[in-house]
């Protein structure tokens, strides 16, 4: 009888340690922002991610009773969500040293296979059932993956986030960067909770901070039904501080679901992903490696950098995808009017980016061009904005780049609009003159054949033997919606390196 009433207890301290203790800094939440309460003590969802053909990391966070010190918690991963046909199972110990994240390397899978997983904490509550799909053995013929960037929380609804979860045609999520934001922008006030949240400078601060982020059903939803390959941007970690910056990485590998690739260097996320000889993923960092003046200058780093020109040179997959922060194919702003008062350095728009290390941009095309490499198609994220673009050597030197043809080029680049945080219209710029800026920045980059600088939303990337097609999808970010409009599809074919067709017409360089 006594044990049944400690239980009872137990459960019940559970439920009522949720919404007040696991979101301590917030006392008024903005809306749409609540923890998963029918699912305690899972509170914050479960995820899965970094998928390899036998296995594939499932994530989930258990709320440990007062004064626990470990807890215990089991997992089952089925092939039908029933959980009739489980094919593994275990269990594993979390601790306040891990935040009570709870990441398993569930193996023994089949290749190309979705499965159906869960977790079971001590007093026997089920988490929400999660959907993962490892990746496909070799033969696969069709393949389509989700790629976005930039999701601020205050900046407006994770419309996008939902769409993504409710679509049954993606095996995978990319997300390249600045997943969780350090800062509110002063122009994109759209949920702001009470008390003004201050940037994250410890361990403590920035665990909140994934906390209140996976208080967003949206976001929950899309981390729950779909396989996930993440890495960071400048505003999850902070580089400038390597004390912080370390907490800020330990965090986001705890609520992310990673899979540590080096011993000697517990948060690398430069790493690669195979997907059954149809394309290579090489998941990039252009932060932590980064030396910004003097003769060491570098973006990537040596080491990485020799690490990507190996792996795509020695890659026999039919595609060879870059997953990158940030814009690889170049912004140019020469010939844009001074009195429009843009940013960059009068030929670079944003020169924290490869734009700001354009020397060592041209040496890895170059070498992309000497190596004779077939079918690279670079993914980016960091502008908020759309551009699709050739990649060129030098776009401007008509000897190694022709407009109409694209002649001269050696891959392909898509840069999807955000998830979430803002353009230049939600900054205050009307329209009208984002139109005028648009199109004379198509004039002045003749490698850049789509560019959108006001919608929000993702890109599919829908890739086969032949070719790859990559999708638009917009969704508006200001107000929860269920809208979701197709924006544009362009095509690169195989062997083409060059992006050649459009869905949808939309101003083009001619
Ligand atoms: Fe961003």
């Amino acid at each position: 009888m006594k044990v049944w009433v400690a239980i009872l207890f137990w459960i019940l301290t559970l439920g009522s340690a949720t919404a007040q203790n696991e979101l301590p800094s917030v006392d008024s939440l903005p809306p749409n922002i609540y923890l998963d309460t029918a699912y305690a003590p899972f509170l914050f969802g479960v995820t899965s991610g970094d998928p390899l053909t036998d296995r594939v990391i499932i994530w989930t966070r258990i709320t440990a009773a007062n004064g626990a010190t470990t807890v215990q918690v089991k997992w089952e991963m089925a092939l039908d969500p029933l959980f009739n046909n489980i094919v593994n199972s275990g269990g594993t110990e979390t601790t306040a040293t891990k935040d009570w994240t709870v990441k398993v390397d569930a193996a023994g899978l089949q290749p190309g296979t979705r499965y159906y997983y869960r977790f079971v904490a001590p007093n026997g509550s089920y988490s929400p059932t999660g959907r993962a799909k490892t990746a496909p053995a070799n033969g696969v013929s069709s393949f389509r993956m989700a790629s976005l960037s930039c999701s601020s929380i205050y900046s407006g609804f994770f419309n996008a986030y939902r769409r993504l979860g409710e679509r049954d045609d993606i095996d995978l999520i990319v997300h390249l960067g600045d997943y969780i934001y350090d800062f509110v922008d002063g122009s994109e006030k759209v949920r702001v909770p009470s008390p003004y949240p201050t940037e994250p400078n410890d361990i403590h601060t920035f665990r909140e901070r994934h906390k209140y982020y996976l208080a967003d059903p949206d976001l929950r939803y899309a981390r729950q039904q779909h396989t996930w390959v993440a890495i960071w941007d400048n505003h999850d970690i902070d580089i400038k501080h390597p004390e912080i910056d370390k907490q800020a990485k330990q965090a986001f590998f705890e609520y992310l679901p990673i899979r540590e690739v080096s011993l000697e260097e517990p948060y690398r996320i430069y790493r690669k992903f195979s997907f059954g000889g149809l394309f290579d993923i090489f998941m990039l960092d252009m932060n932590s490696y980064v030396v910004k003046d003097g003769e060491n200058k570098t973006f990537l780093g040596d080491t990485q950098l020799q690490w990507l020109q190996n792996e795509v040179s020695q890659s026999t997959a039919k595609w060879k995808i870059i997953g990158s922060q940030k814009m690889v194919g170049g912004w140019y702003s020469k010939g844009i009017p001074k009195f429009l008062g843009l940013p960059g350095d009068g030929t670079f728009f944003d020169t924290s980016s490869f734009d700001g290390h354009h020397k060592e941009r041209k040496a890895l095309l170059q070498f992309f061009a000497d190596s004779a490499i077939n079918n690279l198609v670079v993914i980016s994220g960091d502008m908020h904005m759309t551009f699709a673009m050739n990649l060129s050597l030098d776009p401007h030197n008509r000897k190694t780049y022709k407009r109409r043809t694209a002649k001269g080029s050696v891959g392909v680049e898509i840069l999807t609009g955000s998830i979430s945080r803002g353009n230049f219209d939600e900054a205050g710029a009307p329209k009208p003159a984002i139109e005028v800026i648009r199109k004379i920045s198509m004039r002045t980059n003749p490698h850049h054949v789509f560019t959108d600088f006001i919608q929000h939303g993702y890109g599919i990337l829908d890739i086969t033997t032949e070719r790859v097609i990559a999708e638009m999808w917009y969704s508006p970010v200001l107000y929860k919606t269920d809208i979701e409009k197709f924006g544009i599809g362009l095509r690169v074919r195989n062997g083409k390196n060059k992006w050649d067709w459009r869905l949808l017409a939309e101003p083009v360089n001619e």
